[in-house]
């Protein structure tokens, strides 16, 4: 009802945390506007997860179509929310908005600063995953992939990057590169069956066995990772080329090595494992080994993007450690350490939260008790006459700024033009890699545009 009194709060970032989020509110007495910097909402679940698990995908897009269709949730999409963004913070006080939940996911990404990483053939994982995902501007930028990659880091993103080299690139190795022990692997069983055929076993054993000893006086038993990826191996798929894969435990990068500007090796330290409050940690030998390689990937996780304009400490946005609306033990809210208070009516959750942990699933949950701790705050204050007001007023602002938003009609054409051409194409799926074709093929020809 159009004279109800509702909460008027903005969601920014339309990934599965502010997509549940969204959906939390919007089902509580809010009217929610959705702000995101991509002009399809899904943030990884649409450009992380690899794109041949398409029912998974499809899925994942069908529950958020359900979401954006719900009457009290309003998408924006191409815009985004930062100190040099379509909006600002202050924006949303200045429209009337009682709350501000970012959802942004972690944006920026991490790096070890070690000499030679700014030379071409050195990427991270996630811009090199977008642009596999087909996500503007990434997708138009150029990586250069050679035969032999180094990948830092033994998570299920380096499971991903792996499969993309050998299923895209062919290329001759990829390196997985471990600063600790096989007690420590990161990737699951199940993402890891993806790219198990490639594995060379022998080499494996060996790296197992030069660890074994010191993983014994750890108290892991070197059997159980063994023992783990023998079961994968044993029922991976047939292997998608020639590509060697291996992993090397207990090595650290500390230099790219280079010439004329492009990587020609690794140098890595090897480290010992030790114990400090029960945590398996490494710390380098003085040893060190060149890995002959001609491409560098990190895959070490990624960090919150610092131009929101929160306040952030090392890869993380800084939360309130005393919360005066935590759910299930946990705070939402950003606090302003400078002003020593928290940053009145801004929460964040999900990947925005805790960058790079867990599955969509975890974000959901995180982005659904996010908004519980918003609704306890709105709970705090007065419902508005007129919450649509504020949407107008927002819209009217975008418009005034010369911005064009995308709205669920706008998705929904897109989908369509997206789904006609696969089919023209033969193809299984079709995505636009640019936003100007993207806005093209919604309509908008002549209206300008702030990304790609
Ligand atoms: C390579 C990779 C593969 C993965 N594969 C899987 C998988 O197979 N299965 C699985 O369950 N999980 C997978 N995950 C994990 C899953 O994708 C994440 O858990 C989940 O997407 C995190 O959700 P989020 O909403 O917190 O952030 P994100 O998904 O990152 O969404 C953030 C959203 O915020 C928007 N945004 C960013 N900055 C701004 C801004 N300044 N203003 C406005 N909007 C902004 C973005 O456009 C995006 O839509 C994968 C992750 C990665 C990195
Ligand atoms: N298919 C899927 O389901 C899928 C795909 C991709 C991602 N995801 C999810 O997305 C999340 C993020 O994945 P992720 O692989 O980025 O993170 P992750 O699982 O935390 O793995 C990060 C890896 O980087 C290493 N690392 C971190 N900092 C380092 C440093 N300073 N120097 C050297 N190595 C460093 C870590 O080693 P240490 O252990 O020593 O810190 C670890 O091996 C996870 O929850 C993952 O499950 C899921």
């Amino acid at each position: 009802m159009e004279d109800e009194k509702k909460f008027l709060a903005a969601v920014v970032g339309a990934g599965p945390a502010g997509l549940f989020a969204a959906r939390e509110l919007a089902t509580h007495g809010v009217e929610v506007a959705l702000i995101n910097r991509d002009i399809k909402p899904g943030g990884l679940a649409e450009y992380g997860i690899f794109p041949d698990k398409l029912k998974m995908k499809e899925g994942l897009r069908a529950q958020f179509r359900q979401i954006l269709q719900l009457p009290q949730v309003h998408y924006y999409g191409n815009v985004i929310v930062g100190r040099k963004g379509d909006l600002n913070l202050e924006d949303f006080w200045e429209l009337g908005f009682q709350s501000v939940l970012i959802t942004v996911g972690a944006q920026g990404t991490k790096w070890l600063g070690l000499p030679g990483e700014r030379q071409t053939g050195v990427y991270h994982a996630k811009d090199l995953v977008y642009h596999y995902n087909s996500l503007p501007p990434y997708s138009e930028q150029e990586f250069k992939i050679g035969k032999r990659v180094a990948v830092v880091g033994i998570g299920n993103v380096m499971v991903d990057i792996t499969h993309y080299l050998i299923a895209y690139h062919q290329v001759d190795e990829v390196i997985a590169v471990a600063r600790r022990g096989p007690g420590e692997i990161k990737f699951e069983k199940k993402e890891f069956a993806d790219v198990a055929a490639n594995l060379d076993l022998e080499h494996f054993d060996r790296e197992i066995e030069a660890a074994a000893e010191q993983m014994r006086a750890l108290g892991q038993n070197p059997e159980e990772p063994k023992n783990m990826v023998y079961s994968v191996v044993q029922k991976a798929e047939p292997r998608k080329g020639d590509t060697r894969f291996i992993i090397r435990f207990m090595v650290s990068p500390v230099r790219i090595l280079g010439e004329n500007g492009q990587v020609t090796g690794l140098e890595v330290e090897k480290n010992e494992l030790y114990l400090q409050d029960g945590h398996v940690r490494a710390r380098g030998t003085g040893q060190r080994e060149v890995l002959d390689v001609d491409t560098v990937i990190f895959a070490i996780g990624d960090s919150v993007d610092e131009h929101v304009g929160l306040p952030t400490r090392g890869t993380e946005f800084v939360k309130n450690r005393n919360p005066r609306f935590p759910v299930e033990g946990i705070s939402y809210e950003v606090y302003d350490e400078a002003a020593g208070k928290p940053v009145e009516g801004v929460f964040v959750a999900g990947w925005a939260r805790k960058a790079s942990t867990g599955l969509v699933g975890v974000a959901r949950r995180d982005g659904i008790n996010g908004a519980k701790a918003v609704l306890q705050y709105l709970n705090t204050l007065q419902p508005l006459d007129e919450a649509s007001q504020g949407l107008k007023r927002l819209e009217d602002l975008l418009r005034s700024r010369e911005k064009v938003f995308i709205t669920l009609d706008d998705l929904l054409c897109l989908e369509e033009m997206e789904k006609q051409r696969a089919e023209e194409l033969g193809l299984a799926w079709y995505k636009f890699a640019t936003n100007r074709d993207m806005l093209q093929a919604m309509g908008y020809t002549s209206l300008p545009e702030s990304r790609s």
